[in-house]
């Protein structure tokens, strides 16, 4: 989408019992700042100002811009208050209990929102990562086990897998990598679905998160664009998925 596109588009409503996922190819990536102006507060536009790539400056800008004008759509508000953060640094919304997930990466920014439970949205583009059978060793013992079984031509693409279902679980929980990666797990196969095998503790996830077995989560593998993954996570079972590239 290009920037000037983005004012006048409109959001999708999240409808209940969903997960919405937008995702924004960002095709002019210099004009992004300023045609966020509207749906930025000050502070993130500060925060924008001190990236010192223009690109980090526009993906953070475009994220809260789109997460801000979906919670719009869903709370048919025109506006909304400023984003807090957690202590552990996920983005929240004061005025509503709707939770939304921001991850952005090269010229890709996507937001999953909920309004019912916490949501978490990773998104990494395909690279060549030739440590990825060392960075094993910080993964669940059953992760690292499946992901060295591969052939090397098979280990990239799966480890990236891995690692954006995890840090979408992550995500919804909030405490980011504050829970240890090895104390959950997720399956590293080919799979859109119910990718989770154990799901972290209660304890290791926001308050909101009570999901204790992975049936009582939602988790699913969204098909981005070309060379990029993309995973999405809720702290409730059985919900919809629904998926909007622009
Ligand atoms: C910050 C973190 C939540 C994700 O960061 P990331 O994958 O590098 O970057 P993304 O673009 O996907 O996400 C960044 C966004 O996450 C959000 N975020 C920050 N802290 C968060 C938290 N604790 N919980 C949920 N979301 C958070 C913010 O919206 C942030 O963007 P913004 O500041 O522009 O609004 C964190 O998990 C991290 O530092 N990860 C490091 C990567 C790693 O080692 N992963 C190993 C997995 S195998």
């Amino acid at each position: 989408m290009r920037a000037r596109q983005f004012c006048q588009w409109s959001a999708p409503v999240a409808e209940a019992d969903t997960v919405l996922c937008v995702g924004l190819h960002l095709e002019d990536m210099a004009a992004w700042a300023s045609q966020c102006e509207p749906f930025t507060t000050g502070s993130e536009r500060h925060e924008a100002s001190r990236f010192v790539h223009m690109e980090d400056a526009a993906r953070h800008l475009a994220g809260r811009a789109l997460a801000r004008r979906m919670l719009c759509a869903a709370t048919g508000h025109t506006s909304t208050a400023p984003f807090a953060r957690s202590p552990y640094g996920k983005p929240f919304c004061p005025q509503t209990s709707m939770d939304f997930s921001i991850s952005h990466c090269a010229d890709m920014v996507w937001v999953a929102l909920c309004r019912t439970t916490t949501v978490g949205i990773d998104l990494e583009q395909l690279r060549p990562l030739p440590d990825a059978a060392q960075l094993t060793s910080q993964l669940h013992p059953q992760e690292r086990q499946s992901l060295l079984a591969l052939p090397d031509s098979e280990l990239e693409k799966a480890f990236f897998r891995c690692w954006t279902r995890k840090e979408a679980v992550l995500k919804a929980c909030g405490t980011g990598l504050n829970t240890p990666l090895n104390s959950f797990c997720v399956s590293c196969k080919q799979q859109q679905d119910n990718w989770i095998l154990a799901a972290p503790a209660p304890g290791n996830c926001a308050a909101q998160c009570t999901a204790a077995t992975p049936d009582q989560w939602t988790s699913h593998d969204i098909a981005a664009a070309a060379a990029y993954q993309c995973s999405v996570a809720a702290c409730a079972p059985q919900l919809e998925v629904l998926v909007h590239v622009m």
